[in-house]
């Protein structure tokens, strides 16, 4: 894709969309840039098929980039998608300019106006429009529903995994120890977890389930990173932009480093001095990442901006001018956590999964970009897979896979009977399933439970 095309296709559908609503219909000016943007249109479906704009956040991704660079200058646009509840608008090869001209005057129509014509997807109905569809950014990608990936695949799911442990082991020590930063094997073990991801996000969801447990170890970075991936994947991101953001949520907390160990791992409360030490963290690492060859900008503004909350509070403290924050920031500020609450930290235990998305539920919209928030926890559901849980018949059971139709209600087996047994070969059941005489479900999901209590190995059941 020609990346300076869509900006401009962006820049001048923008234009038209506001001419609209300044000169009078049929003006000159009206006319002459909708027929420019439309030439630009149709030359970037000379290449594809379709093309899409997606609004997230704040921020417009245009077929699957986002648009970063622009953004600031497309904010009425933006605002306008947003107010008309347009998430997503797709073009289709063929489209022709009566379309174009119909979709124009939607994002130009006034907002009651268009509300009492029964919104956009009706009124572009209404006239006809084939070519073009609009919508919400839809459900994630369903998870496929193969029983079993193959044993070689969750093995390599494994090793990436532990790559990526090795490489962010590498970087701590070349920056403890003053060396030029590597970021080579990083760059290796994100591109290799990206493909994995894309081909079926589950194994590397489960290592990063199973492996939360500590804040100070290094596998918090990695399952950050997997975290972060897994939503930009289903947010239809590019494999660049992925691989990006995964280095990017890999590295979030590089700055750590210069915090003294002792206020970093005080049990209880920290001083307001010791806060403030701690909150130098994401400018120092973005200071760090911004001397490190081969990282791009994105890591280092994910860097400064992962502990600015959605209504901009948090620290560094930001002017509210500054504009939103950076879409990768927000996938960064949700997974980070996620996995910090699910993990132990010094001065807290670790969360119930459960819990844990309920109270980031409760600051939605305040902390999190709410339908990130939402799209989160579609895809890794109440109970991701590597969960243990307890069941209403006292059976104890393992969530192997998400289920998009009902979070509360995920893929799983059960690894120990009602009598306390535990089960040789695990056996899949059906939480969906209900007693045909009383049409109350055979069996749901109590909560939760620490599998090393119960004397699990999860490991095991990978
Ligand atoms: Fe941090
Ligand atoms: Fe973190």
């Amino acid at each position: 894709m020609d990346e300076r095309l869509a900006e401009d296709f962006i820049t001048y559908l923008s234009n038209a969309t506001r001419n609209k609503t300044i000169y009078p219909s049929g003006h000159p000016i009206i006319v002459r840039s909708l027929m420019r943007t439309f030439q630009i249109l149709e030359n970037l479906l000379e290449e594809k098929n379709e093309i899409n704009i997606a609004l997230i956040g704040d921020e417009l991704i245009f077929e699957g980039t986002a648009l970063h660079e622009i953004s600031a200058a497309l904010y009425g646009f933006t605002r306008g998608l947003r107010q008309r509840e347009i998430e997503k608008i797709t073009f289709l090869k063929g489209i022709k300019s009566e379309e174009f001209s119909g979709l124009i005057d939607i994002l130009s129509m006034a907002q009651e106006k268009l509300k009492n014509s029964g919104g956009p997807i009706k009124v572009l109905d209404s006239r006809g429009v084939k070519n073009i569809t609009l919508g919400k950014i839809g459900a994630p990608k369903e998870v496929q529903l193969e029983p079993v990936r193959g044993e070689e695949f969750k093995a390599q799911a494994k090793q990436y995994y532990r790559d990526a442990v090795d490489a962010i082991k590498r970087i701590v020590e070349d920056i403890r120890f003053k060396k030029t930063i590597n970021i080579e094997k990083a760059r290796f073990a994100i591109n290799s977890m990206v493909a994995s991801i894309q081909r079926n996000r589950t194994p590397l969801v489960t290592l990063a389930s199973l492996k939360a447990h500590d804040e100070y170890t290094f596998s918090h970075a990695v399952n950050v990173a997997v975290l972060t991936i897994v939503q930009g994947e289903a947010l239809g991101l590019d494999r660049q932009t992925l691989n990006d953001l995964g280095v990017a949520a890999l590295l979030h907390d590089m700055g750590k480093l210069n915090v003294p160990e002792e206020i970093l791992k005080k049990p209880g409360k920290l001083t307001s001095e010791e806060f403030d030490l701690i909150k130098l963290h994401p400018a120092d690492g973005a200071k760090i990442l911004m001397k490190t060859a081969g990282i791009s900008k994105l890591a280092y503004v994910v860097t400064f901006e992962h502990h600015i909350k959605y209504d901009l509070s948090g620290y560094p403290v930001v002017s509210r001018e500054k504009g939103g924050l950076n879409l990768g920031s927000m996938l960064v500020r949700i997974a980070d956590t996620y996995d910090a609450m699910r993990s132990n930290r010094s001065y807290a235990k670790e969360v119930p999964p459960e819990k844990t998305i309920k109270e980031m539920e409760e600051s939605s919209g305040r902390e999190f970009e709410p339908v990130l928030l939402r799209k989160f926890i579609r895809l890794i559901g109440i109970y991701p897979p590597g969960t243990f849980v307890r069941l209403d018949t006292n059976e104890i059971g393992f969530v192997f896979q998400t289920n998009p139709a009902d979070p509360y209600r995920p893929r799983t087996r059960i690894v120990i009977d009602s009598n306390g047994s535990k089960i040789e070969t695990p056996q899949e059941i059906d939480l969906e399933e209900k007693v045909p005489e009383t049409g109350n479900f055979r069996r749901s999901i109590k909560e939760s439970v620490d599998p090393e209590q119960l004397g699990l190995v999860p490991d095991e059941y990978l």
